[in-house]
This record gives structure tokens, C-alpha cells and sequence, in this order.
């Protein structure tokens, strides 16, 4: 990261009053910080140990213990207020690791919170203890107390304010990230839609093998692409199934038409032949009324054997009567 990019620790230092006086009275209790570190360390991890939610980020024992080691190099930078651009960008680190392991920052600030209650007890008693590492430095001795306590949380809370910092950046980078996945996928999704409804159209004009390729959809989309092949692929056979039972309707109608045509050949024979039958009984009747009884039998028989040829064998052979061709 160039030297523009890291947030500008000044300025915060600036509006906070914070100024050479204050980094003085800092490094003027270096070395109880020192002392009392690995003390208030001790507080804060065996705080995290005892709180689940908080024990959660860290894998193992050698991982708070790496933590712990990291931590401590870190306080003593602060407790020399050495606050250049590497301590800038160690804080932007430290952020950036908490917020890539998702760690809350009330959990962070809360971290600070039990390691500034015993950094500050302990400078104010050493402060009031007679012989205590201050009062070697000066005879004015609240004075100094209440600047080592000032500088020390005003450095405390604008690394908070350094952090947080950090904390929201990464959640703007996130949001940007997010935002721009969303434009793409929206692009993509248009792009989809265009596949498909040309796709729809083509079915719908009868393009019953049009299918979707593999490639022309991103891998996120392919079950609608599965989907849209396999209605296709039914619709064909449907189709097809549909095309052969249309085919048989015909071929059957073929038939239907041919039997009624046959039927309707029978009805015509038959017709003819009633009226056959009916002309010979009127001519029978007419002859009848003519003739004597011996007569008519004469006549009548030959004209009905003629008229009505299925008959003609059968009566004749009951009848023993004469056949006439
Ligand atoms: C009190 C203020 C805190 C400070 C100054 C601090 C500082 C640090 C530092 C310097 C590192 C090493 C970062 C690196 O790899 O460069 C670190 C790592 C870590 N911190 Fe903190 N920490 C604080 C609070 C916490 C709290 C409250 C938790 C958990 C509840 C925590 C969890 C971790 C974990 C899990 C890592 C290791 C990250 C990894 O595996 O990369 N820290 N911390």
C-alpha cells in the first residue's frame, strides 16, 4: 500500500489535541508499560478463553499464543509512540486480519477495554506508590498521572478509531465487490433471458430439435438450460407420437370409408332386388285377377321362379312344380 493510501493518523491526532507533550508523557511510563503488559495480556486472553463467542476465532492454544506474541510487539510500539507510517500500517494489518476472521469489533473494542483498565490502575498506582518508577521522574506527581493516563487513551482510541477505520473500509471494498458481482450476474441473467426467449420463439415456429448448447450458458443458469432442452426434447416426441396416431386415424378412416361404401353397394342389390320382387308380385297379382284358378297356378310359378332366382330352386323342389327358364 503506497504512502497516500494509509489513513492520515495526523489529522486524528490533531483534532484529539494530541501533540509531542503527550507522546512524552507515553514513553515516560514505557517501561511500567513494559512490565505490565503481559499482565493485562494475560487478563484479556483469559477473558477470551472463558467467552465462548470470543474462543471461537482461535484454533488452538499455540494459536492465541501466536496472538498474544503479536499483540505484545504491537503495545510496545505504542508505549514508545513510535506512531509513523509502519505503525499506520501494522494497525491496517491488524484490522484487516480481525475483519478477514470476521471478528466483531465490540469483541475488539472490548479487547481494549480490559487492557486500558489495567495499564491505567496500574500507572495511577504507581503514580500514588511511594517509590514508584514516576515519582523517580518528577515531584509533580498527579500532574504526570493525569497526562500518562490522557496520552495513553488518547493512543488507545485512535488506534480504535484506526481500526474501525480499517473495519469500515473493508466493508465499503465488500459492498463495491458485491455490488458490481450483482451488475455482472444482472448482465448475465439478460444475456440468459435473450438465449432463452430466442430459443421459445424457435420452438414456437416449429424448430422442434432446437436445443441450448452448453457453452452459451454461464454454469450458475445450466439447470435452466437442462430444463429448457428436456421440454424440447418431450415436446418432439410428443409430437411425434402424435404425427404416427394421426396417421393411423387416417389409415382407419380409409377403412371405415371403404366398408360403408361396400355397405352401401349391399343396400343398392338389395333395393334393386325388393323391387324386383315387387314387380313380380304386381304382375302376378294383374294375372291372377285375369285367370282361372288352374290357369294362374300355370303362370304364376314360372314368373316367380324368374322374378326371384334364390327362391326359384327352393319352391320349385318343395312344390314339385315345373321350372321354367
Ligand atoms: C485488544 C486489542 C487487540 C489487539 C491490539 C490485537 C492484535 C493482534 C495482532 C497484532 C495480531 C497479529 C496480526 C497479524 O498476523 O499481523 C492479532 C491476531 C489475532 N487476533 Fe487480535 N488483537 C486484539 C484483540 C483481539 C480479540 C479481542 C480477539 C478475539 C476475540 C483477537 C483475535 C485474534 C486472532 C484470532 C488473531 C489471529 C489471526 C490469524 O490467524 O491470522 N484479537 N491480533
Amino acid at each position: 500500500m503506497s504512502e497516500q493510501e494509509l489513513p492520515d493518523i495526523k489529522a486524528r491526532q490533531d483534532f484529539m489535541g494530541m501533540n509531542e507533550s503527550d507522546f512524552r508523557s507515553l514513553r515516560s511510563i514505557q517501561a511500567l508499560i513494559d512490565q505490565d503488559l503481559p499482565k493485562s495480556l494475560e487478563k484479556l486472553y483469559t477473558q477470551i478463553r472463558r467467552t465462548p463467542q470470543a474462543r471461537a476465532f482461535f484454533s488452538s492454544e499455540s494459536h492465541i499464543s501466536q496472538a498474544h506474541r503479536a499483540q505484545q510487539a504491537h503495545w510496545q510500539r505504542i508505549a514508545a509512540a513510535d506512531f509513523g507510517p509502519d505503525y499506520v500500517r501494522k494497525v491496517q494489518g491488524i484490522g484487516a486480519a480481525h475483519a478477514r476472521i470476521g471478528l466483531e469489533p465490540s469483541l475488539y473494542i472490548g479487547g481494549y477495554g480490559v487492557i486500558l483498565d489495567h495499564l491505567l490502575r496500574a500507572v495511577i498506582d504507581d503514580g500514588l506508590k511511594r517509590g514508584g518508577l514516576l515519582s523517580r521522574i518528577t515531584g509533580r506527581q498527579a500532574g504526570q498521572v493525569a497526562d500518562s493516563v490522557s496520552a495513553l487513551s488518547k493512543a488507545v482510541l485512535i488506534e480504535i478509531d484506526l481500526t474501525v477505520s480499517c473495519y469500515l473500509d473493508k466493508i465499503e471494498q465488500k459492498r463495491l465487490e458485491l455490488q458490481a458481482e450483482q451488475e455482472r450476474r444482472a448482465e448475465e441473467d439478460r444475456y440468459v433471458i435473450d438465449v432463452l426467449g430466442k430459443a421459445l420463439t424457435a420452438l414456437a415456429n416449429g424448430d422442434l430439435v432446437c436445443r441450448i448448447d452448453k457453452d452459451r450458458i454461464p454454469d450458475r443458469l445450466d439447470a435452466l438450460r437442462q430444463h429448457f432442452n428436456r421440454t424440447a426434447e418431450k415436446l418432439e416426441q410428443s409430437l411425434q407420437k402424435i404425427s404416427s396416431n394421426a396417421s393411423d386415424v387416417a389409415l382407419n378412416a380409409e377403412g371405415i370409408r371403404q366398408s360403408a361404401e361396400y355397405l352401401s353397394q349391399r343396400s343398392e342389390q338389395q333395393a334393386a332386388t325388393q323391387e324386383e320382387m315387387s314387380a313380380a308380385l304386381l304382375q302376378i297379382t294383374q294375372a291372377s285377377v285375369r285367370q282361372p284358378m288352374r290357369r294362374r297356378k300355370q303362370i304364376i310359378w314360372p314368373i316367380w321362379c324368374v322374378r326371384m332366382p334364390s327362391r326359384r330352386a327352393r319352391s320349385c323342389r318343395t312344390r314339385s312344380m315345373p321350372c321354367r327358364e
